[in-house]
């Protein structure tokens, strides 16, 4: 049944994804052209598994075209975006790239680990403030970024941590800045994704897949949420570590 308090154009007809690949974007793109998304932009490096994602989403029905993006080149940004925004109105901006990178490898080497902070945090400040003016400027649209469980710090990942944790804070200044103006912004914080990407990883307490996150996204997009946890739980788990004391979360690892 419909929410009463839905507003129509909840769900968007048109849909740039930034970071086309990405194995989570898709499945929410899938299920939003299940819904009612028919024009798809996937932005991302050029690669053959791009226009692969691009045919995969043609064959749902769903008008598809590539646009090249490199989160590491900001200088390009505005031109990448606006190429799209001037074939007409996006109602939807997915922000979904990011790079896990290998944290006992980054430790020793910090050029590999700015990089890995370079994609996830800088990339998305200067794609989320072109993304954010344009949707501004058309006056309506929704902002989705994919950010991550990262309130505290983890031995294991601090340095993707980190990264994710200022994208998390940027993501809802930039919500903030931008409320009143008809964009809405969704900061998503997926917890453990069994992903190609994870796969090689022990899966962790919580683990979810991109199809639970594909349905979080949706009804986040129905009720306008400005924050949605995949799962759900999650969001307890977080605010009980809120608080938890660093010997304890050296702990947990
Ligand atoms: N999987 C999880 O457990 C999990 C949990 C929480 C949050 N997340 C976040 O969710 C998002 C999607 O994750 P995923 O599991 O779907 O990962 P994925 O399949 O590895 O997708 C990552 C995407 O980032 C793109 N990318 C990497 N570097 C880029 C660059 N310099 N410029 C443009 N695009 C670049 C990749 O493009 P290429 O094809 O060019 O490499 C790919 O499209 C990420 O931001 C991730 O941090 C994931």
């Amino acid at each position: 049944m419909k929410d009463v308090c839905e507003p129509p154009t909840a769900l968007p007809r048109s849909l740039l994804v930034l970071g086309g690949t990405s194995e989570i974007a898709l499945a929410i793109t899938r299920r939003l052209i299940a819904r009612r998304t028919r024009t798809v932009w996937l932005a991302g490096r050029p690669s053959l598994a791009l226009e692969q994602a691009a045919e995969s989403l043609r064959a749902l029905g769903a008008d598809t075209r590539t646009v090249a993006f490199d989160a590491l080149d900001p200088g390009s940004h505005d031109a990448a975006l606006g190429k799209v925004f001037a074939e007409g109105p996006v109602d939807m901006v997915l922000l979904a790239f990011g790079v896990l990178g290998d944290q006992a490898h980054d430790e020793r080497d910090p050029a590999r680990a700015v990089q890995v902070v370079q994609t996830n945090y800088t990339g998305a400040v200067s794609a989320g403030l072109v993304a954010g003016r344009a949707l501004q400027s058309q006056g309506h649209g929704s902002f989705v970024v994919l950010s991550a469980a990262a309130e505290r710090a983890r031995r294991s990942d601090f340095i993707y941590g980190s990264s994710k944790a200022g994208l998390d804070v940027f993501a809802q200044g930039l919500g903030d800045a931008l409320h009143g103006t008809g964009v809405h912004v969704m900061v998503v914080r997926p917890g453990f994704v069994r992903t190609r990407r994870t796969a090689e990883r022990p899966p962790a307490s919580l683990a979810t897949t991109p199809e639970a996150v594909a349905t979080a996204v949706e009804l986040g997009l129905r009720r306008r949420s400005e924050t949605v946890w995949v799962p759900g739980a999650l969001r307890l788990v977080a605010s009980a570590l809120r608080h938890a004391p660093r010997a304890l979360m050296r702990r947990l690892g």
